[in-house]
């Protein structure tokens, strides 16, 4: 596995009887009743946890979980999160009441060999997010050794991510990071072509910059979700009531010239499902250019759906980020279920799912463990494929 220069992986590092501090990224979504609805990425980072119980570490887990703000929301507290965790390891996690101060001390403290211990959530603490160096001080007085395996946050330059390492001797890469900095990477070097891209999601304005990089590396670009609409829009067709951003047209009018201009495809959908809303029982598919005034496009079609598998299949390296359709109603998700499983049937390509929605749909597809590698991290991994400095990662390897 090939790491960035100065970046050790945990199993280099001596941590036996060590206190070993791991930012996690354990940022799940919770249901109505306040259980873990989603526990992918704390099976993610079981490897790194029992590495360290194994080699006899006292291991004192950081986490965010939500956007509290810097203030204590008990709607947010990692509660459920630890009880899904002692769960999975069979042991006992001792859930510190705040993320740092007397009690999260004594918590850190009593450890014993092999014992861990979750700091509730860091955002609790204005400082986290701050990057406050008195909080990243704090943080770092926890440990001897400090492993980073929250991917999904490397992009943040907080306390518990870049501020508190400069703090503590020894650092390193859990498996989760280490992972997804070697398969990352291989998409910014030298890859089998061709190489498609598929982007979905509501907005061009979110992905704009993403679309703009993937430009210099992609072979094609397969475009799907509202942010299609806008891309449709801007070429002239009338969608009824879809979702359009009206002050986007020239953005993605100037995203096509220069498509255009580096050879690269950009597919839009030719045809697409149809209702007069989300919540619209009655669907059809319609061509692109017969959606009537009063309904609105909510998945790509049958038709564009084998363009796009057609796509896949062809290509030899695919990077998937965004769903095709309201994917959340089975009635929209045929599109981005559709992507999910050609990707998986395609044996001979590297494929890469970004995190978030669309790693939600290649497990609900069950095709997760079919694809080369589904991403932990939603913005990280689209910063990462842009070539950027992520701060979590940059920390790491800082000599
Ligand atoms: C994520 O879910 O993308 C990460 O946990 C980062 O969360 P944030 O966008 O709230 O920083």
């Amino acid at each position: 596995m090939a790491l960035p220069h100065g970046i050790v992986h945990v199993e280099q590092l001596a941590v036996e009887g060590k206190r070993v501090f791991v930012r996690v990224d354990l940022n799940v979504p919770l249901t109505k009743d306040r259980r873990v609805g989603d526990d992918s990425r704390i099976t993610a980072v079981l490897p790194t946890i029992r590495h360290l119980i194994d080699r006899g570490a006292r291991i004192v887990l950081g986490s965010h979980l939500g956007r509290p703000d810097g203030q204590v929301k008990p709607e947010l507290s990692l509660e459920p999160v630890a009880a899904r965790l002692a769960e999975l390891l069979a042991t006992e996690v001792v859930l510190a009441d705040e993320p740092a101060g007397d009690g999260a001390r004594k918590v850190v403290g009593d450890l014993r060999e092999g014992q861990l211990a979750l700091l509730e959530n860091l955002r609790f603490h204005p400082g986290e997010e701050g990057n406050d160096d008195a909080f990243a001080r704090q943080l770092a007085s926890y440990c001897d050794v400090y492993v980073n395996d929250a991917f999904g946050t490397a992009h943040r330059a907080h306390a518990s991510t870049a501020g508190m390492v400069r703090h503590v001797g020894v650092k390193g890469a859990g498996y989760v990071m280490a992972k997804e900095i070697d398969v990352l990477s291989r998409l910014l070097g030298d890859i089998d072509r061709p190489y498609l891209a598929v982007v979905g999601g509501a907005k061009v304005s979110d992905k704009i910059e993403v679309l703009d990089a993937l430009l210099e590396r992609v072979d094609a670009i397969a475009v799907g979700g509202a942010m299609a609409n806008t891309f449709l829009t801007a070429q002239g067709k009338q969608l009824g009531k879809s979702k359009v951003e009206g002050d986007k047209l020239a953005v993605a009018r100037n995203f096509l010239r220069k498509a255009s201009e580096k050879n690269v495809t950009v597919h839009l959908p030719h045809d697409v499902v149809i209702a007069a809303g989300i919540d619209a029982e009655e669907t059809r598919a319609v061509a692109i250019d017969a959606v009537p005034a009063d309904q609105m496009a909510l998945d790509i079609g049958p038709a564009t759906i084998e363009t796009y598998r057609g796509a896949v299949t062809r290509a030899r390296t695919v990077f998937w980020n965004g769903p095709m359709g309201v994917f959340e109603k089975p009635r929209f998700a045929g599109g981005t279920f559709a992507v999910a499983r050609a990707m998986a049937d395609n044996r001979l390509a590297l494929t890469v799912v970004g995190g978030g929605d669309s790693a939600a749909a290649v497990v609900q597809a069950g095709v997760a463990d079919r694809v080369t590698h589904v991403s932990t991290g939603g913005g990280a991994s689209l910063e990462f494929i842009q070539g950027l400095e992520l701060p979590g990662i940059a920390a790491l390897a800082a000599p």
